[in-house]
């Protein structure tokens, strides 16, 4: 594939193998999607099975720029509309009630639909080109279900082999994703009874969204729709992943050299580490760190270590979005530790 920001004439080829029913993955500021044609549910079987995802997974339905919100969504709420309006494009997807002709395969059987207008280049330029502006790309995070989600073409190389090979049709090489992390996703379905709820945290943090609509969103209920990405384990590389204390960090390096464990590290802060068979030296700010994160963990996996570890984060806002996609990566990181016998006392 090429290198290269794809051409009009690369867009439109892939504009039409979506019009085809055929799987088309693409660039997105927050990671690579793997697209098909929503309308079409032979096409959206084809993303389930490509990700070997349940097929009661709803999922996103990306629209181009100026898209008519009110032929995929009813009971449009006036939040949603100026939440669009402040952050469309953007990396912001609203949950609304389904429009009746929509079908239930791009919503996993809900009442519901997951919206969102990506501000890529690329992914605008395709979503202009397919069904000239009318149509919805329905897009999961291009991997297979449960892994880390591609920031390159070449991590969804990595993921599904090189078309026409595998169950792609084409790969849009639209360079590494600027933002790094999945979109944030707020539930409007349910405005009357339950107001806004946040179901996955991202680059666009409650307070942005309370500024625009006047209201803070709640964190999801039992009652809130499903989302896959809020799953426990998710995001996760093949190796374990665990969660460490800076301080923590040279003590856990030192038990593994003396018991012939290999351990990667992904850290922030300046220290020396020794004994680690690979490192990731990451950015300071949140912008850097989601920028570099799934790219981080995809090479950190690829030195089958026995573990991975990640120096912990701050818990404030702006990190918020990150600490969630790593606690679900560590998840069960003390069960880990403990089975390495690289608990701390
Ligand atoms: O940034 C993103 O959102 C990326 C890019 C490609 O746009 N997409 C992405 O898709 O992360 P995916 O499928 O990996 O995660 C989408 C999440 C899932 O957890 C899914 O369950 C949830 O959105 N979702 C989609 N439609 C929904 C709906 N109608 N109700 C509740 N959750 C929904
Ligand atoms: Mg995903």
């Amino acid at each position: 594939m090429p290198e290269l920001i794809p051409d009009q004439a690369a867009i439109a080829a892939a504009a039409r193998l979506l019009e085809q029913g055929e799987l088309v993955a693409l660039p997105t500021e927050t990671v690579y999607g793997l697209g098909a044609d929503a309308e079409n549910p032979e096409a959206v079987a084809k993303i389930y099975a490509a990700k070997g995802r349940p097929a009661n997974h709803p999922v996103i339905v990306h629209v181009a720029p100026g898209a008519d919100i009110a032929y995929w969504a009813s009971d449009i709420p006036a939040e949603a509309k100026r939440l669009i309006d402040a952050f469309w494009p953007g990396p912001l997807t609203l949950i609304l009630k389904r429009a009746a002709h929509i079908p239930d395969a791009v919503s996993g059987g809900q009442d519901s639909v997951g919206l969102r207008c990506p501000s890529h280049p690329v992914a605008q330029a395709l979503l202009r080109e397919f069904k000239g502006g009318r149509g919805g790309v329905a897009a999961p995070s291009a991997n297979k279900f449960g892994h880390v989600s591609p920031t390159t073409a070449r991590h969804v190389r990595d993921e599904f082999g090189t078309p026409p090979q595998g169950p792609l049709a084409a790969i849009l090489d639209g360079g590494q994703s600027a933002v790094g992390i999945e979109s944030t996703i707020l539930d409007l379905s349910r405005m009357p009874s339950h107001g806004p709820v946040l179901l996955r945290p991202g680059h666009i943090s409650p307070q942005q969204i309370a500024d625009v609509i006047g209201v803070m969103p709640a964190l999801p209920d039992a009652a809130a729709p499903r989302a896959s990405g809020t799953l426990d384990a998710h995001y996760a590389p093949a190796t374990p992943v665990a969660l460490v204390a800076a301080a923590q960090l040279p003590g856990l390096l030192e038990k593994a050299a003396r018991t012939g464990k290999r351990i990667a590290v992904m850290h922030r802060s300046e220290l020396s580490i020794i004994n680690a068979v690979a490192q990731y030296h990451m950015p300071a700010t949140p912008e850097g760190y989601a920028h570099d994160l799934y790219a981080a963990l995809r090479a950190m996996d690829a030195v089958h270590a026995d573990l991975i570890v990640v120096e912990t984060l701050p818990v404030t806002v702006p990190w918020q979005g990150i600490n969630d996609r790593l606690r679900r990566a560590a998840f069960d990181s003390a069960g880990i530790l403990e089975r390495l016998a690289l608990a701390s006392m």
